[in-house]
């Protein structure tokens, strides 16, 4: 359960290696925070972030779990929930792809939508059932402002976000009520492995800004948060952009 002042005692990430999630991590553990599960694939990296995370004082597992085996989310994540309640998860397995390559590869594009759309379906089902079963905790989704309009540059990637995001806004409708609760956070640009070597947009900003805009949003009981929170607005007008006009722009 939450403490006394709203920060969650324990936490789920999917996706146990994410430069995003680690830094979540770390602020919630700064913050009182004692128990961390890393569900991700099988590697040394995992270790290591278990390791570095149990050095700040948190009781930390990890757990083998593949978004592209959603045959075995029902057992993973049993296992989990079982162990003791969750107060959050956050959902933040993710590819990028490349948009060129995977045009010329359906089998690699599809391999973005099975990761980050699909695989999200499943777990983000899974996670949700055993949140309303608990009657209470969060399940926090890394959507992307890439959701909000197909791009050229990135439609691949850009279209398993909108789909993610519209799964995790119709998941967190059917929970209202239940005590559970799902809150949508849309980064724009964050410098992480994921997005080394590309060019930076304006805006661009860092996983310990996600992490805070994430912690604050949980306070809240939050539904939609924007990191930065001024892409919102900016999105909103690309969004409604004729057709012709958005084509044209260098996004
Ligand atoms: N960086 C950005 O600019 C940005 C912006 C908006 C949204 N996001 C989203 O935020 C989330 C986290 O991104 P990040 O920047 O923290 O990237 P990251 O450090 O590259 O993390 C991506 C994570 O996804 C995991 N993953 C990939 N395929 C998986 C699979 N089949 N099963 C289980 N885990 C898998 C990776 O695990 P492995 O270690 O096993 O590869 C890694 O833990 C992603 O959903 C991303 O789309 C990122």
């Amino acid at each position: 359960m939450k403490d006394a002042f709203g920060i969650p005692q324990s936490l789920l990430v999917l996706g146990g290696t994410s430069e995003i999630a680690l830094a979540t991590a770390r602020r919630l553990i700064a913050r009182r925070t004692r128990t961390v599960w890393l569900a991700g694939r099988p590697t040394a990296a995992l270790e290591t972030a278990a390791s570095e995370l149990r050095t700040l004082g948190a009781d930390v597992h990890t757990v083998t779990f593949d978004a592209l085996d959603p045959d075995a989310h029902e057992a993973v994540l049993g296992k989990v929930f079982a162990e003791g309640d969750i107060d959050v998860v956050l959902l933040a397995f993710g590819i990028l792809g490349d948009q060129s390559r995977d045009e010329r590869q359906p089998v690699s594009a599809v391999r973005v939508a099975q990761t980050n759309y699909t695989g999200a379906v499943s777990a983000g089902l899974v996670s949700a059932r055993a949140l309303q079963a608990q009657g209470h905790g969060s399940l926090v989704v890394l959507s992307s402002v890439a959701g909000e309009r197909a791009r050229r540059s990135d439609f691949i990637y850009g279209s398993s976000k909108a789909g993610l995001d519209a799964f995790a806004q119709g998941l967190g409708d059917a929970l209202h009520g239940t005590g559970a609760h799902v809150m949508v956070v849309r980064p724009g640009f964050v410098r992480t492995k994921m997005t080394a070597g590309l060019e930076e947009p304006p805006l661009a900003t860092t996983p310990e800004a996600v992490a805070t805009a994430i912690e604050l949003g949980l306070r809240r009981r939050s539904e939609t948060v924007w990191v930065p929170g001024s892409l919102q607005a900016v999105m909103s007008a690309l969004r409604h952009l004729p057709r012709g006009v958005f084509r044209r722009l260098p996004v």
